[in-house]
């Protein structure tokens, strides 16, 4: 079986950015045993303190973040990493080919009750510009130079794309290496499988209640067929499961908060994810436009969701843009 290493090779990949993604695993190894050790590793739980996004950190996302800075930063390679529970960025070498945005550990509402976390990372090249400031990251998603996620499942497993495809590898656990199980991922087309936290539905406009309520009629409806519903809530999870055998994952607009009317975060989760997505032969859409083409103004931003088997994402979309109604008649 190959080793990660290889493979880059293999793929004429820079030896950089291969030196950035071996940086990565170290970290992604590191983040694995200690999850893994769950109550054991003596980190679970809450800390007193909230997180940039208001939300409240656990201590393993702190640690996952220490971890990922505290390695990353050693990398001769990086310039700076920005992550979720960083409110600027943070620089390492000044002569640093890349940048490393990234959610530490995604999913964490899942730490306490021992279910699927993971960590997503983007890596950009570093502009001309060189500032040394956040708006070094704001570039679009079509620019990243590779793009995944590390899953602490059962396995973990390494899913990253460097624009030739997404390969998938599983760490061995005996011999502490990630391991070559996919070369190529490809996303069903058509599905009968969607995820979407369903209790915001009377929050989201009225076209995409329209979307899922015909996907709820089943054979009874205007979709003539049976729709199955999953919700992990950790969209490294869901996504992992979109790219493992097809789905329509989402986390679109809604009302509750007027001045907060996404969830996701566009650089360490939207972008990354949608890139791999479409390498994976799927669609990835913030319900206004590709995701990939957003212009970034701030490295914390949110963004609108819907992405995976192209024909679904088409369909849903179909529904936004024939709609006469806005987002403000909710
Ligand atoms: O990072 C945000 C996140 O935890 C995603 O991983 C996940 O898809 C979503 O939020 C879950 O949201 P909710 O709490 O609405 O189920
Ligand atoms: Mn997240």
């Amino acid at each position: 079986m190959q080793r990660l290493i290889p493979t880059l090779r293999r793929d004429q990949v820079d030896e950089a950015l291969i030196s950035v993604i071996n940086t990565l695993q170290i970290c992604a190894k590191e983040i694995s045993f200690r999850v893994h050790q769950g109550e054991l590793a003596g980190v679970l739980g809450s800390t007193l303190d909230e997180n940039i996004q208001g939300e409240t950190q656990k201590h393993l996302d702190v640690l996952a973040n220490q971890l990922l800075k505290d390695i990353l930063l050693e990398c001769k390679h990086i310039r700076a990493v920005a992550s979720e529970e960083e409110e600027g960025i943070v620089s390492g070498f000044e002569d640093g080919k890349y940048l490393v945005a990234f959610d530490p550990l995604d999913g964490s509402s899942n730490i306490d009750i021992n279910s699927l976390v993971g960590t997503i990372f983007s890596v950009l090249p570093t502009p001309e510009s060189n500032s040394g400031k956040p708006d070094m990251f704001l570039q679009p998603g079509t620019q990243q130079t590779a793009a995944g996620y590390v899953l602490y499942g059962p396995s973990t497993m390494l899913v990253f794309t460097t624009g030739r495809g997404v390969r998938v590898f599983t760490l061995d656990q005996k011999v502490g290496e990630f391991l070559l199980t996919d070369t190529d991922v490809q996303i069903p087309r058509q599905t009968s499988e969607f995820a979407i936290n369903m209790s915001n539905h009377r929050h989201w406009q009225p076209a995409m209640r329209d979307y899922i309520d015909d996907l709820l009629l089943g054979t009874e409806g205007p979709r003539g067929r049976n729709f199955n519903m999953r919700w992990i809530a950790a969209m490294v999870a869901d996504v992992h499961r979109v790219l493992c055998r097809g789905g329509l994952f989402a986390y679109p607009w809604d009302a509750r908060k007027p001045n907060k009317p996404y969830k996701l975060r566009l650089m360490y989760e939207g972008n990354p994810m949608a890139w791999l997505v479409e390498q994976a032969g799927g669609m990835a859409h913030s319900g206004e436009q590709r995701i990939l083409d957003i212009e970034p103004t701030d490295i914390h931003q949110r963004v609108g969701v819907i992405l995976g088997s192209a024909d679904e994402v088409s369909t849903c979309l179909g529904y936004l843009e024939g709609s006469q109604s806005t987002k403000r008649n909710v």
